[in-house]
């Protein structure tokens, strides 16, 4: 039976990621990582909940709120980026605590990223359906409530309560199969997506400034208060509060550069690219949020979006607030779905990596590692985590979905940061590609922030990820730790 805080050690991680004849097929250069960090993390985040937080956390000031977890993240990427140019093996944060907080810790991770990756996808997934029914809206046609919410959510129009969210599922399943099909034909579809909408955002942001209306930015952080939703959920709303409760929500919208290291093992030259992928793609993406933010928040005032511009938001606000400019709101809503659909891409490839990385050390039943004998791709995870996946999108709403991957990404990012800490102390002596400036200053203010936004995103979410982690904790004393690769060989 394994020893909870037995370490891989780094020798064999480091063969392992040298064993390119057996395992994923190294594909991918520098620019083909930024486009993969970019395609995840331009989606639902900047197109749907920069709106929610505007709504229920802080009003303009939601910019403030992208600035604070644009810096959280930016101490956790550093973080990443070190550790994946010094491990540059697939299974991204789960791989780098094996190797340096031992078993446990590492299940704990693995275990809290299927939050983040495939809880995540499920969320994207249903931001999907928003926008796939707006298209369909356009044509005239629509698919009926009951069939593309979930069976929480009622109409309250017309008091029709969800059954089942179809199209969720249908982008679910089709991204599986071309997953299934290889990385190479994966990042090529990425790469086109990723040029359609960051065109898109930059358009909206050329073209909005100018529709700008002064008085909707006042005041920018409006005074602390507390709202009261339709659902009868109270929200901490303007203040300190409220832009610390903003940027948990929109933290969402930066999930996704960490993927990026989960691709380590499928990077031509790792060392020199994962830091190049991860840090780039988040650069590039801050910029863009925080204009972006100013200026839907400028556009149209907060109570449109507790309303008519609830769902679809950002289209809506152009039909609304910029005449002449249909045809910017018709392309966002086309874009959208090609954009929604490679963030989904990206989370669900990082979920099969990680849960392939576990399967490979016998954390899980070992046929999860078994490679496509064709393509060369953990086929067997990619059809797990469609039905788990699927379960969520089908049948949770997107609100609750959005804020457990924050929660769960947001955990992930604090242990990353205390493990390039924890590495540094225990393995001094080896060469890092790339290092973080002052650490332990840099992790620790990471480990800061990020907590402040779990402490943002309150109690309900706090229980949510304590209740999966306990699960967590079952699954491992029942099975992982007796099937433990390295607990075996240890004896
Ligand atoms: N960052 C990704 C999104 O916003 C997850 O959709």
């Amino acid at each position: 039976m394994g020893n909870l805080w037995a370490r891989k050690p780094l020798a064999q991680l480091q063969a392992e990621a040298s064993d390119s004849d057996h395992g994923l097929r190294r594909a991918l250069g520098p620019g083909a990582l930024v486009a993969l960090g970019v395609g995840a993390i331009i989606g639902a985040g900047l197109f749907v909940r920069t709106a929610a937080a505007a709504a229920y956390a802080a009003g303009p000031s939601v910019t403030l709120g992208f600035v604070v977890a644009a810096v959280g993240c930016a101490f956790a990427g550093l973080c990443y980026a070190e550790l994946s140019s010094t491990i540059p093996i697939a299974g991204s944060a789960y791989t780098y605590s094996y190797a340096t907080m031992g078993e446990l810790v590492a299940w704990i991770i693995g275990w809290d990223l299927v939050l983040e990756y495939a809880i995540g996808a499920a969320t994207v997934s249903i931001a999907w359906s928003e926008y796939l029914n707006k298209l369909l809206g356009l044509l005239g046609r629509g698919i009926p409530y009951a069939y593309c919410h979930s069976p929480f959510q009622v109409d309250e129009a017309t008091g029709v309560h969800g059954i089942v969210n179809l199209p969720a599922l249908a982008i679910l399943l089709a991204l599986t199969l071309l997953l299934i099909r290889g990385m190479r034909e994966s990042a090529m579809v990425n790469a086109l997506i990723v040029i359609l909408k960051v065109t898109i955002v930059v358009l909206i942001i050329a073209l909005g400034w100018g529709f700008i209306r002064a008085e909707n930015h006042v005041p920018y952080i409006p005074a602390p208060t507390t709202f009261t939703d339709a659902q009868g959920v109270d929200h901490a709303y303007g203040g300190l509060r409220g832009i610390i409760g903003a940027a948990g929500i929109v933290f969402f919208a930066f999930i996704g550069f960490d993927a990026v290291s989960t691709a380590a093992q499928e990077a031509k030259n790792p060392k020199r690219d994962m830091p190049i992928g991860i840090l780039g793609s988040l650069v590039v993406c801050t910029v863009l949020y925080i204009l972006f933010a100013h200026v839907l928040t400028g556009l149209a005032p907060v109570a449109f979006f507790r309303t008519t511009g609830k769902e679809a938001s950002v289209a809506k606000a152009i039909d609304a607030f910029m005449p002449g400019y249909a045809w910017l709101s018709n392309s966002v809503t086309v874009a959208i779905l090609g954009g929604f659909s490679s963030v989904i891409l990206v989370m669900l490839m990082g979920q099969s990596r990680v849960f392939y990385s576990m399967a490979k050390d016998g954390l899980v039943p070992t046929v999860f590692s078994d490679v496509h004998p064709r393509f060369r791709t953990p086929y067997k995870s990619n059809w797990l985590f469609f039905g788990f996946t699927g379960l969520f999108a089908a049948f949770v709403p997107e609100d609750i979905v959005g804020d457990m991957t924050s929660i769960g990404t947001l955990f992930a990012f604090i242990l990353v940061c205390l493990g390039v800490w924890v590495m540094r102390v225990k393995e001094p002596q080896l060469k890092r590609q790339f290092r973080v400036p002052a650490v332990p200053v840099v992790s620790t203010l990471g480990v800061l922030v990020c907590g402040a936004m779990i402490f943002g995103l309150g109690w309900t979410n706090w229980t949510r990820l304590g209740v999966w982690l306990a699960i967590g904790l079952v699954v491992y004393f029942t099975y992982g730790r007796r099937h433990s690769r390295l607990g075996q060989s240890a004896g």
